[in-house]
């Protein structure tokens, strides 16, 4: 921070009141509170708002500037996750999870600066990602807001995240606030229950979890949120040694720490360590958290503390001077609104980003030679399947669907592109038949467009049920009706996976089998010997081996967003040559889970008498329409560089990611057999080779002793390059360090 920046937050401190420094403390939701009451907050000197859009954001930071009394301006805060999704004209980009199956640093940095690109010529300044919790446990909702399942590649994407998001300098107009959340170990809640409690220790949470948001500081993320949830028994909103020893003292963050949505509430209403808002307050603010997120009750709370000397006010002096120096590092004092980039909301260069990141994203899991679809044997193929055109279930989380305007069920805002519309764009002008049917909904309802007098109907259903009790043999109709539409099809395209009321916040799963009819679906066409693909348009792994049994390929697309259907489409025909790989592993059965690659080892074969010991898919998994070679792998420990020779063996052109682990042959504390240390993508004309040099990371031979210090302990490792985290996709080089 320059010495000016600090002397002139020194100076606005000192002109606070106490009322103003507690105001400032705190984020008010606008959507829940109204435009009049959220004036009111402006003029007491509220720190920030979140959920305002556009002109609302405009004129509220105008009350801020113009009417409160030391006219400082207001930071506005919004969930864009993969995309400015809340507003329908935003670019979609694929979900963090898809994206991540990119494996693309690059690509994730342009998205994060499209992103903030849409959201500051919004008016707005800081959004609520990325996502630097790891995806374990599929059965958690929130599992399509992750990198996935590691820790070194969420670190890798996250960091370009935020790095696209910030770009080098804070105020300028393209440039928003990246929020690294949800700190920390929200994702091993136990049995993947939302924001519950969990039983990890600390030296694991520094082993595991901490090094992606290690790696977020270090990218110079100006803000962090609070996790919901707790460790053992400690709320995370009330527990200082992860928010200030950690955090600050050990990670060196110099930005501001925020709640998480109404934390301070939870500490009474739901975690039950307070039973007032005065000692929740004080709580939270001894505990580290600058900013408090829609717990208004803060206000009052933490004055009534600071007066009656339960805390003391320096505490909140603290917060402040983390919130303004931000403000100041964003120039809002000379510019409270950021103007972005006129035009570029949803712009044919952001478009042309998403589809770049769909194709990246896709990734076939399986092929019996059926992909790529070759047209010119091909007179009818058929598309069914409750994904295959709905886009709620293509975009995925957050966005206008997910988190819609109260009582309003809009369609989005074209352009976007169906797998059905992907497929027939594909095949136009080609003289072959495309049908369509539906075959059934997710979860056992039917939400059959034509089974609604109107768009606005149909919506208006679909968004209040949200359930899976239905009765799905009720839709035998539909799954006759596919059956006999696919009569004498050359190719069967079906679409399924789950929908936005299976994923997200309030929706995690117990089982991870295709919902409601879906089994049903793909076992009766594949009784017809039409070759059959499957596309999962998912926002998790399924355990699905009816699915591999029963398809002659499968492929994954996650949440693809705008262009999802149309990224699919020219991989199935041979367009893109596939370089998608999985972040995430694939239960047989969801009593398989959790199934990460990079579990400690037991003994008796870690295996389920009745599943298999691998699962269905691992990590860093995916096929592409050419094959590669491994060979001369080289390590040089002076500069911890290990290169290896890659060599396409195929006919076509190819990009292949390089993946390098590690294992710690003997170290005093248990370790994975295989740690992900590296990765590079690199791009192979046909018989091409190169050889691939990837610098590794200090913290990938280190390890996390009991008392909690980091150390690299000498000995032997093995280093393995190759295609997937699979042992037969690994060559291997054995090291002593
Ligand atoms: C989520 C956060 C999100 C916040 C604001 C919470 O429920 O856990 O990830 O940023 O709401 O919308």
């Amino acid at each position: 921070m320059s010495m000016e920046v600090k002397k002139k937050v020194e100076e606005i401190i000192s002109q606070m009141t106490l009322e103003e420094k507690a105001a400032q403390m705190i984020q008010v939701p606008v959507a829940m509170v109204g435009m009049e009451q959220a004036k009111e907050w402006a003029r007491r000197g509220v720190g920030s708002f979140l959920h305002a859009l556009g002109d609302d954001a405009r004129e509220l930071q105008k009350v801020a500037v113009n009417e409160s009394r030391l006219k400082i301006p207001v930071v506005f805060g919004i969930d864009a996750i993969h995309g400015h999704g809340l507003n329908r004209n935003a670019t979609i980009f694929p979900s963090q999870l898809s994206m991540a199956s990119t494996w693309d640093r690059d690509l994730v940095e342009k998205i994060g600066h499209a992103t903030a690109t849409e959201v500051a010529t919004d008016g707005l300044h800081w959004t609520f990602s990325p996502v630097l919790c790891l995806g374990r446990d599929p059965r958690w909702g929130r599992i399509s807001e992750t990198f996935g399942e590691d820790k070194y590649l969420s670190g890798e994407l996250g960091a370009s995240m935020i790095k696209g998001y910030q770009g080098d300098d804070l105020s300028a107009d393209d440039s928003i606030l990246a929020c690294a959340k949800h700190f920390i170990a929200y994702g091993e809640a136990t049995g993947a229950r939302d924001a519950y409690d969990t039983q990890i220790t600390y030296r694991k949470i520094k082993d595991e979890f901490l090094p992606p948001f290690k790696k977020a500081v270090e990218a110079g993320c100006a803000t962090f949120m609070t996790a919901y949830g707790s460790v053992d028994g400690t709320p995370l909103t009330a527990d200082r040694k992860a928010l200030h020893d950690i955090l600050r003292d050990e990670l060196k963050f110099d930005g501001f720490l925020i709640t998480d949505w109404d934390n301070v509430n939870a500490l009474i209403r739901r975690q039950k360590v307070c039973d007032n808002i005065g000692d929740a307050s004080a709580l939270a603010a001894k505990a580290g958290n600058d900013m408090i997120m829609c717990s208004t009750e803060f206000y009052e709370g933490i004055i009534e503390q600071v007066k009656s000397g339960k805390v003391d006010e320096a505490q909140l002096d603290e917060a402040v001077r983390h919130i303004l120096t931000i403000k100041f590092r964003m120039g809002l004092f000379a510019k409270p609104d950021k103007k972005g980039v006129p035009g570029s909301i949803g712009c044919e260069a952001h478009r042309e980003l998403a589809l770049k990141a769909a194709r990246e994203s896709v990734t076939v899991l399986t092929n019996d030679g059926v992909l790529p679809v070759r047209k010119k044997k091909l007179r009818k193929v058929v598309v069914i399947g409750p994904n295959a055109d709905d886009i709620r279930a293509q975009y995925g989380d957050w966005t206008y669907f997910t988190h819609p305007v109260p009582g309003k069920y809009t369609e989005p805002q074209r352009p976007y592109v169906t797998l059905l519309e992907g497929v027939r764009n594909s095949l136009e002008g080609s003289g072959i038949d495309v049908e369509y049917s539906y075959g059934c909904s997710v979860n056992g309802r039917s939400y059959y467009k034509g089974d609604y007098p109107d768009t606005e109907a149909f919506m208006k259903q679909v968004y209040e049920d949200n359930r899976l009790d239905n009765d799905g043999t009720k839709e035998m109709p539909y799954i006759n009706e596919a059956a006999s539409i696919a009569r004498g099809a050359d190719l069967i395209i079906l679409a399924l996976g789950d929908n936005y009321n299976q994923m997200g916040e309030y929706n995690d799963r117990a089982e991870l089998r295709l919902s409601g009819m879906q089994e049903a679906l793909i076992r009766i066409l594949s009784t017809m010997k039409i070759p059959l693909i499957t596309v999962l348009i998912t926002s998790k792994p399924l355990a699905v081996p009816e699915v591999v049994r029963d398809s002659d390929a499968v492929i994954c697309a996650f949440n693809g967003g705008m262009y999802g259907g149309q990224a699919v489409s020219e991989v199935i025909f041979g367009d893109f040559n596939p370089e998608g790989r999985l972040p995430i592993s694939f239960p047989v059965v969801t009593g398989q889970v959790p199934v990460y690659y990079n579990q400690l080892p037991g003994w008796h074969e870690g295996r389920y008498v009745d599943c298999p010991a691998e699962p269905l898919f691992a990590f860093g998994e995916g096929l592409s329409y050419t094959w590669y070679e491994y060979s001369d792998i080289k390590f040089d420990a002076d500069t911890k560089t290990v290169s290896v020779k890659v060599t396409n063996t195929g006919k076509v052109k190819g990009v292949e990611t390089v993946q390098i682990y590690i294992d710690d042959v003997v170290s005093s504390v248990m370790t994975a057999n295989k740690n992900l240390a590296g990765f590079a993508k690199v791009e192979l004309a046909s018989g091409e080779s190169k050889t691939v040099s990837i610098k590794l990371d200090d913290d990938a031979f280190s390890v996390v002793l009991p008392d909690e210090t980091r150390v690299i302990e000498p000995g032997k490792f093995i280093i393995m390059a190759g295609h997937s985290s699979k042992d037969e996709d690994l060559i291997r080089l054995a090291v002593e360090l």
